[in-house]
């Protein structure tokens, strides 16, 4: 069953689920010449700011470029891999990153990654919200990215996320064109969870 709210590609789901979330996907067509607000961009990183984590120690960081700093944007830029070229028209780029250590403590938090996912997860349905194109990517160079903005290892560094105003497929490379129309798909629930007893 598919739920409906105004975005272009809604989860077909099995169960009818928030809209919110049926309506979150990563669209790649996204307009240089709209520029997301400020405003916008902090009501975000709002919501990431609440999302839950273990001992309330929200390990995660974001590291946020706007045309504001092009220097800066442009930096950020040069990390992202070839692959995703097209996120170069995105006004704005994000990296999440995550403290390796608790902070105030000395102990390792090695639920970090998981937490700073969440947080991520928070923004995304956000941007559904605001009408947003939100795409996290792992094709950037981590390393790179170290580099340029000199950050230590204290951080890791898990995603770049693209955020713009949505509507230019016209911009995409053909391939990357037609991914957004194709069928959005999800492994089967009998794959994903066990019911009173663990099956591989
Ligand atoms: C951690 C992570 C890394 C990803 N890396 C890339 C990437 O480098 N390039 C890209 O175009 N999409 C990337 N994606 C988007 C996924 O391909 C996409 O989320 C997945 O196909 C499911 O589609 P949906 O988000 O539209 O439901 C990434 C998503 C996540 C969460």
């Amino acid at each position: 069953m598919s739920t409906h709210r105004d975005v272009k590609r809604p989860a077909d789901t099995l169960f009818p689920i928030d809209p919110v979330i049926a309506g979150r996907w990563s669209s790649r067509a996204i307009d240089p010449e709209q520029p997301v607000e400020q405003a916008q961009v902090q009501r975000l990183l709002e919501a990431a700011r609440w999302a839950p984590s273990s001992f309330n120690n929200q390990p995660w960081e974001f590291l946020v470029l706007t045309r504001d700093d092009p220097k800066a944007l442009k930096k950020g830029r040069a990390a992202l891999m070839a692959g995703n070229a097209w996120a170069l028209n995105a006004p704005v780029l994000m990296f999440s990153l995550a403290k390796v250590h608790f902070r105030g403590k000395t102990r390792e938090n090695w639920r970090r990654g998981f937490e700073t996912g969440m947080a991520a997860l928070s923004m995304a349905f956000q941007a559904v919200h605001e009408g947003l194109v939100f795409h996290q990517m792992a094709g950037f160079s981590a390393d790179e990215l170290r580099t340029a903005f000199d950050i230590s290892e204290e951080y890791d560094i898990y995603t770049a996320i693209a955020v713009g105003v949505p509507g230019r497929e016209d911009l995409l490379e053909e391939q990357k064109r037609e991914a957004e129309h194709e069928q959005r798909t999800r492994l089967q629930p009998d794959e994903l969870f066990s019911w009173n007893g663990w099956s591989e």
